[in-house]
């Protein structure tokens, strides 16, 4: 039979989350714990509370996901986990509980890359088909990922200031709007019109970069200036100058290295907006699109559990010294 039985551990931010994929493709079990309502008071997460919160956690998280999937630690084929990028504190909870693990059990120890983690959490809706573009849009992400096959990741274009879930989530804030503000900008640009004129950072000529900081300030000098503003329609406006620079790019992007397949990947894939734009424009170029549900967009460790399948096959295992790096490179 030989079936792969992996164990993903993920605590590279603020959710604590284990969970057992066979084969890469098979959740038996995604237990995530989030800290959101611990961190929402500080209007951000605070890295020295989200690590103690996962040193509180993982253990009971790790017993419930293996529970759930009904099954024991001697079952499990190997571990994966996130090695980074993240915060530091946070993923040495992970790396440290998975190499315990790993341990006791006598099976290999995998190190995933959060953004890989990600991408995969397409494979658990739908086989990832090559070569394939993938949009990467979080509160700490915003890339574009070319790939021609498994685990070959060229990153063709990435943000050279803030992410795109930290503007919404700034912008958010400049509202009065509470934390994280994505999800209430979204719902209320639905109810508005795009009616002020705002920039869009294209950059240079031929750049698949992305920039939001200007945007943001842009934003903040506008508030200013009009104390009685609507704020649906700010929403809307603000929503509109992010989508059509992302959604431009990304079709540029798939253009440049003909490639007919898109996944979307990160909590900002939630977007109503970025949906309904991307469905509709795939659908006009002929391309095949992959959006995977809400609790796949954001952190999970099914993700992780997933692509740590295709690194085992690729014998990309490692030793007990494993140690997080808050800036890995894909
Ligand atoms: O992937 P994620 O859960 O965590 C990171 O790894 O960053 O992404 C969280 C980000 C937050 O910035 C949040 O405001 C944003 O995703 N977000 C949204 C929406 N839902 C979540 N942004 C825009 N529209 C949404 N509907
Ligand atoms: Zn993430």
């Amino acid at each position: 039979k030989n079936k792969q039985v992996i164990l993903g551990i993920e605590t590279s931010c603020d959710e604590t989350s284990v969970s057992v994929v066979v084969d890469g493709v098979t959740v038996l079990s995604n237990v995530i714990s989030s800290q959101m309502e611990i961190h929402q008071a500080f209007g951000g997460v605070v890295p020295e509370v989200a690590s103690r919160r996962h040193v509180e956690r993982i253990t009971l998280i790790i017993e419930q996901a293996l529970l759930e999937a009904n099954i024991t630690k001697n079952q499990l084929t190997a571990i994966a986990v996130t090695q980074g990028p993240g915060l530091v504190g946070a993923l040495l909870v992970g790396v440290t509980a998975a190499k315990a693990l790993a341990y006791s059990v006598q099976i290999p120890l995998i190190p995933v890359h959060h953004i890989a983690g990600h991408i995969y959490a397409n494979h658990l809706v739908s086989p990832l088909c090559f070569p394939l573009i993938a949009l990467v849009v979080s509160g700490g992400h915003t890339e574009l990922i070319f790939m021609k096959d498994h685990m070959n990741f060229e990153r063709i274009g990435r943000t050279r200031d803030d992410a795109v879930g930290e503007a919404f989530d700034k912008v958010a804030r400049l509202m009065n709007l509470p934390y994280p503000g994505g999800p209430h900008i979204d719902r209320l640009a639905a109810q508005g019109t795009p009616s002020y004129s705002l920039p869009r950072a294209w950059l240079e000529k031929e750049s698949l970069d992305f920039s939001f900081s200007g945007l943001k300030s842009a934003v903040m000098q506008f508030i200013k200036q009009n104390e009685r503003y609507s704020q649906k329609d700010l929403a809307a406006s603000f929503q509109t100058a992010v989508l059509d620079v992302i959604v431009e790019k990304t079709f540029r992007a798939m253009a440049q290295k003909e490639v007919k397949n898109l996944v979307i990947a990160g909590g900002v894939a939630a977007n109503s907006g970025l949906r309904t734009r991307l469905i509709s424009r795939t659908k006009q170029e002929n391309i095949s699109l992959c959006i995977p549900p809400l609790e796949l967009c954001t952190d999970n460790a099914a993700m992780i559990a997933s692509a740590g399948y295709f690194l085992l096959k690729e014998e990309k295992k490692t030793d007990l010294e494993l140690n997080a790096v808050a800036n890995l490179q894909l």
